[in-house]
């Protein structure tokens, strides 16, 4: 629904008058309408351009994408959407910013096709390519990250989750997922690992942070999880999405040439054993009681078979 500017501006989901004014200062330009997209984003019409307006939660969060985003586009990477240069706006301690509204293509941007997954992981390992370059320079903008500390709070979570959860799902597969949690993490946690350099990663590599324009060229956006970490992550996250789609036929994704680094890699197929997909979306259900049920469903329930049998498979080759 687009309110107009006539239309009584208070609060909530519309940006306070205050702010609408420093925009309209900012841009030298009359805003002539503002929609809500989602909570805290905003498509911002002026008399002469369309703006994406976004809310971040601190002014650190805003920083540090700020940062990144210098950087790459200082070594002429083109697959990030620049800020507004009078970012960012601060209004009451609440931290916005102003970057282009790209028109969307038509079609949504998904990993069903072959074509997208190799689009998707290319843009990745240039991005990962990049921000190898300069991750020392901005290492007070970018926490490191620690997957396995992540991972075991995560299960804990889980675990203590299970009375609440057992309403929701069969306890017979919460009780399973949380032995595979528990074998892969003993793992990983038993073995020393390569030492892995690390880099600046996206942090949350889904399909919808990679938005595919009218123009047809593809931006990585959504900078909020970016960390410090090794590249591998990323790539972690992006199988991880991959897997229910392509059956969960490992060999398949790990054919992309991009991912071909990590083949035969022990940690990495062990990694890949951890279901943090069904704790991650778990715990969003548990938390918000709202709209993610099916999706958690789907991965928990209807998907079960086939991560059994691939956990199966793999805990034999590699335990
Ligand atoms: N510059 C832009 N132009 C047009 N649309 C955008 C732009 N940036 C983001 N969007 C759209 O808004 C959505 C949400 O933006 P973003 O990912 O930055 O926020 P978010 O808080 O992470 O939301 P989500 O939880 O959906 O990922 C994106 O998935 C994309 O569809
Ligand atoms: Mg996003």
């Amino acid at each position: 629904m687009t309110k107009k500017m006539s239309s009584k501006i208070t609060s909530g989901d519309v940006p306070s008058p205050r702010l609408l004014f420093q925009l309209s200062a900012a841009l030298e330009e009359k805003i002539e309408s503002i929609q809500c997209m989602k909570s805290g984003k905003w498509l911002v019409c002026t008399d002469k351009n369309n703006w994406f307006l976004k809310q971040y939660a601190t002014e650190k969060q805003f920083m540090k994408q700020w940062k990144l985003t210098e950087k790459l586009l200082a070594v002429r990477v083109y697959s990030i959407i620049p800020f507004h240069p009078s970012s960012p706006f601060i209004v009451e301690k609440n931290i916005f910013a102003l970057m282009p509204f790209i028109p969307s293509s038509s079609r949504i941007y998904t990993f069903q096709m072959k074509k997208e997954r190799e689009t998707a992981l290319r843009l990745l390992r240039s991005f990962h390519e990049q921000t190898a370059e300069f991750v020392g320079e901005l290492e007070d903008f970018f926490s490191p990250l620690n997957q396995l500390t992540r991972w075991q709070k995560r299960l804990t979570f889980f675990v203590q989750s299970l009375p609440q959860l057992q309403h929701y799902f069969p306890k017979m597969l919460l009780k399973r997922y949380i032995e595979m949690g528990e074998w892969s993490l003993q793992q990983l946690m038993k073995r020393s690992w390569k030492k892995r350099d690390p880099v600046i990663i996206h942090g949350d590599v889904v399909a919808h942070n990679f938005l595919q324009a009218k123009t047809g060229q593809l931006f990585l956006i959504d900078f909020d999880l970016a960390a410090r970490a090794p590249a591998m992550y990323d790539y972690l996250q992006f199988v991880n999405r991959i897997l229910p789609i392509v059956d969960w036929d490992l060999d398949q994704v790990m054919a992309h040439e991009v991912l071909a680094e990590f083949k035969g890699e022990e940690e990495f197929y062990l990694q890949l054993l951890f279901p943090t997909d069904i704790f991650r979306e778990c715990h969003r259900f548990i938390r918000s009681m709202n709209g993610n049920y099916q999706h958690a469903y789907d991965l928990t329930v209807i998907n079960f078979q086939k991560r059994e049998d691939f956990f199966l498979k793999w805990q034999n080759e590699l335990g």
